[in-house]
């Protein structure tokens, strides 16, 4: 039994990545061409948006709209999670609040500081599951911050259509991946600047200011747009397995429709749990075993203290969508072994 299982993902869609790659090296153009428009035209589709950019991966993704704010921006992400959010974020500002996460494992809007004002504010989606969007709207309204979803882990949850922006990622793992790196900014705004910004800052030949280089290659958009017809059945694939789990561990509490990026439980007794795991031979995972706070480092010197509610009690099992019926069988044997550690 496999964590993730990359190998049968590319036999599921082998014949349509073969065909495509085929097309991609014969038409001799393989940076920003027809398969990256065609995918920035229908993910926006997809996702329900008006535009979308194709960038090298959603770390740049997410530094190129900080970059557009004032150095030092104030910028509020969750202290639990990958670590991605915070290093994109830190490249621009050390003005970094972290805030605790509730019970979904996403922020909690009741943790969000009162005296910010004029900033950005990233929910995460983290897992797969969705964040309290209505709470968190309200929040950045109030206080006039900018809203970046953070959908790298959630693509087919519904989210990254309520925010200012959106961004996402197409690293192999996720929901809906590439087989290398690729992101994507989503809005409803303009985002003319950001297709000069991957390109250097450049427009029509001459350099408009100082950009970059993340441009998204033609190999990796022309397998994302094969994926991009399937992957909600295979995000079903892995909610029904998820719902099977459910039925005897309560798992993170999810909102909305969570596509389970990860099926992740909390315990009491992690090092128990890992013991009962290894001698039935099933993999896991543990996301994350630190706090963001600890190793993106800011000058922030009246940086809150946040508490350490969830990084020991975290433990991911395998939920892609290639289980084979005997692997799931398995792990739900296995649930009832390790249902009285749940926290
Ligand atoms: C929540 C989150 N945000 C951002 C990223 C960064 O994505 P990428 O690897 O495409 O830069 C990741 C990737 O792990 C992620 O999980």
């Amino acid at each position: 039994m496999k964590f993730v299982d990359l190998n049968s993902e590319y036999e599921f869609f082998k014949t349509d990545i073969e065909n495509n790659r085929k097309d991609v090296l014969n038409s001799g153009w393989y940076l920003l061409g027809p398969q990256l428009e065609k995918l920035e035209t229908d993910f926006a589709k997809v996702i329900g948006v008006n535009n979308a950019v194709g960038v090298k991966n959603c770390t740049d993704a997410i530094t190129m709209i900080v970059s557009i704010f004032p150095k030092d921006v104030p910028v509020i992400i969750p202290n639990f999670g990958a670590y991605p959010t915070a290093i994109a974020v830190a490249r621009h500002t050390s003005n970094i609040y972290y805030i605790n996460v509730d019970n979904t494992l996403t922020m909690d809007p009741r943790e969000l500081p009162k005296d910010v004002k004029n900033g950005i504010i990233i929910p995460v989606h983290l897992f797969g599951n969705n964040c309290d969007m209505d709470a968190i709207l309200k929040y950045a309204k109030d206080n006039s911050h900018t809203v970046i979803e953070d959908c790298a882990q959630s693509t087919g949850s519904g989210s990254g259509t309520k925010g200012d922006y959106s961004v996402f990622s197409f690293y192999p793992t996720k929901p809906l991946s590439s087989m290398g790196d690729g992101g994507m900014i989503c809005s409803n705004k303009d985002l003319e600047i950001f297709k000069k910004m991957r390109f250097y800052g450049q427009n029509n030949g001459t350099i408009e200011f100082v950009g970059i280089n993340s441009r998204m290659d033609e190999f990796q958009a022309s397998i994302v747009n094969v994926k991009l017809n399937k992957f909600q059945e295979l995000n079903d694939i892995r909610i029904s397995i998820a719902n099977r789990y459910k039925k005897i561990v309560k798992g993170v509490k999810e909102r909305g429709r969570c596509v389970y990026h990860q099926f992740v439980m909390l315990v009491n007794d992690r090092n128990k749990v890992i013991e009962i795991l290894q001698n039935n031979k099933i993999p896991y995972m543990i996301h994350y075993p630190k706090h963001i706070s600890t190793m993106v480092h800011t000058s922030r010197l009246d940086s809150p203290e946040v508490e350490n509610i969830v990084n020991d009690k975290v433990i991911s099992l395998p939920c892609h969508p290639f289980l084979l019926e005997s692997d799931i069988n398995k792990i739900e044997e296995v649930l009832w072994e390790i249902k009285p550690f749940e926290y």
